[in-house]
């Protein structure tokens, strides 16, 4: 399939330009980064990496990898090397491409359900991972438990099985001293960093409200592909709820991240409304308006849209207790140290991912990834079913409401290697209230 052009129909704004003028305009704060072991400072260290995924932006984020090598080297001084070994695609092309690109011999490039775990299994330090978001938390634990540095695309799972699923091979990284990064750049970019570290030190009281969105024109094929296999699911994902849990999911997740963050929660309940009025192909809506609900009374207004010639607007506001006083000083340290920020935010999450595990610091986003990965899925079923759903129903209680805690949608990752593969069809989509 032709890789699809991520750019704003209406404002030809695409998603790098936005960041690089978002990372100024807002701000937010990494938890405390805890060093688990000093001796890990060698700054003069080879790496070896691997990639899955080799698509658009898996091989965005390989050279964005290597161009943090770069930026950190001149920065600090350091000696850093990293090498990839191993790419991995559904897609044999795809991964000869990528190893073309990268330096990969073909015989390290990967394909099948099953590519991930030839790739681990070739001995990467660190593991680059951009696949549709379904295979995600297969992948990842896969990765954890050979004990590998992850950097993970967002959203990092589809459903709430695979949410949880994250969730715990994040605290098995914890255990295991390993870093994880995520695609959510928003966290490596100093204005959101700048602004979460104020709302920390109560420069603004309280957040009161808020409104998020990815309010856009239509991208990704709007032509019906009547699946006769997996690689029309694989292909197209983006238009396929089970592969990347829908555009409130594979997109807006970055917005809702920035609530969970400056909210320091995830929602507690999600009511709201979605349809599709313009998309035919694949089975996901093309709008959604959700009311999200947060601890102390807060509520947050999340809206995404992926319709050509409607108000496009992306963005984070909040109403705020307070506004910040003139003599406002910040007291805490930037989390990343002299790593400072590259001015490309996916740059500098790659420099963040490498400075932590040369400094030995424990930098680990699976929880904020998986909470506003979370957050989307609450906000899609809500909508898809037309009730108004709780987190505790959906993560944390598996006796409130077991429909919606076990909702597992369906083919799994697991099903891409086992071959049973249950085939989607354009058109079949929910319809809230049956
Ligand atoms: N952070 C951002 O701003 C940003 C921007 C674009 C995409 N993304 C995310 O990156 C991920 C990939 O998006 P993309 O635009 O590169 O899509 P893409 O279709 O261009 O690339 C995905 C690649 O994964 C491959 N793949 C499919 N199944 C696989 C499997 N089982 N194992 C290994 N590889 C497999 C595909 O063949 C394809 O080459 C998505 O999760 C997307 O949401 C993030």
């Amino acid at each position: 399939m032709a890789q699809p052009k991520r750019t704003g129909e209406a404002t030809g704004t695409s998603r790098r330009d936005f960041m690089k003028t978002s990372a100024v305009a807002a701000g937010a704060a990494l938890a405390s980064v805890p060093v688990f072991s000093v001796q890990a400072q060698e700054t003069k260290r080879s790496f070896k990496a691997v990639l899955i995924g080799c698509g658009g932006r898996g091989n965005g984020a390989a050279a964005n990898h290597l161009e943090a090598v770069k930026y950190l080297n001149d920065k600090l001084g350091w000696q850093l090397d990293v090498e990839f070994i191993a790419t991995a695609d559904w897609f044999q092309g795809r991964a000869e491409g990528a190893g073309k690109r990268y330096g990969v011999p073909t015989e390290r490039c990967f394909s099948g359900g099953d590519c991930y775990k030839k790739a681990l299994e070739v001995g990467p330090d660190i593991v680059v991972m951009a696949q549709p978001p379904v295979f995600r938390p297969l992948h990842f634990e896969a990765a954890i438990k050979a004990g590998k540095h992850v950097f993970f695309e967002k959203p990092s799972a589809v459903d709430p099985p695979g949410v949880r699923r994250v969730i715990e091979a994040g605290e098995l990284a914890k255990q295991k001293g390993l870093c994880v990064v995520a695609g959510t750049q928003r966290r490596h970019s100093e204005g959101y960093n700048r602004k979460a570290m104020e709302i920390k030190e109560g420069a603004y009281g309280r957040v009161m409200a808020g409104r998020v969105a990815w309010n856009m024109g239509r991208i990704f094929t709007n032509t019906p592909v009547n699946p006769t296999g997996p690689d029309q699911l694989v292909g197209p994902w983006q238009i396929w709820v089970e592969m990347s849990g829908d555009h409130i999911c594979e997109q807006h997740v970055h917005n809702l991240d920035i609530a969970n963050w400056y909210l320091d929660s995830h929602p507690i309940s999600a009511g709201g409304f979605g349809f599709r009025a313009r998309r035919v192909a694949g089975n996901m809506y093309d709008f959604f308006s959700i009311d999200l609900e947060y601890p102390g009374g807060a509520h947050v207004h999340s809206m995404c849209r992926q319709v050509a010639d409607c108000w496009d607007w992306v963005g984070e506001d909040f109403t705020y207790e307070k506004s910040k006083p003139g003599d406002f000083k910040l007291e805490a340290a930037d989390p990343y140290g002299d790593a400072g920020y590259h001015p490309n935010a996916y740059v500098a999450e790659h420099a963040h991912l490498l400075y932590a595990i040369v400094k030995g610091q424990q930098l680990n986003e699976a929880r904020n990834v998986a909470w506003a990965t979370g957050a989307a899925v609450l906000g899609r079923e809500s909508a898809y079913s037309g009730k108004r759903i709780t987190w505790a129903e959906m993560f944390d209680d598996p006796a409130k409401n077991p429909a919606v805690y076990n909702l597992q949608l369906r083919p799994t990752a697991e099903d891409f290697e086992t071959g049973e593969i249950k085939l989607l069809k354009d058109g079949d989509i929910r319809i809230p209230g049956v």
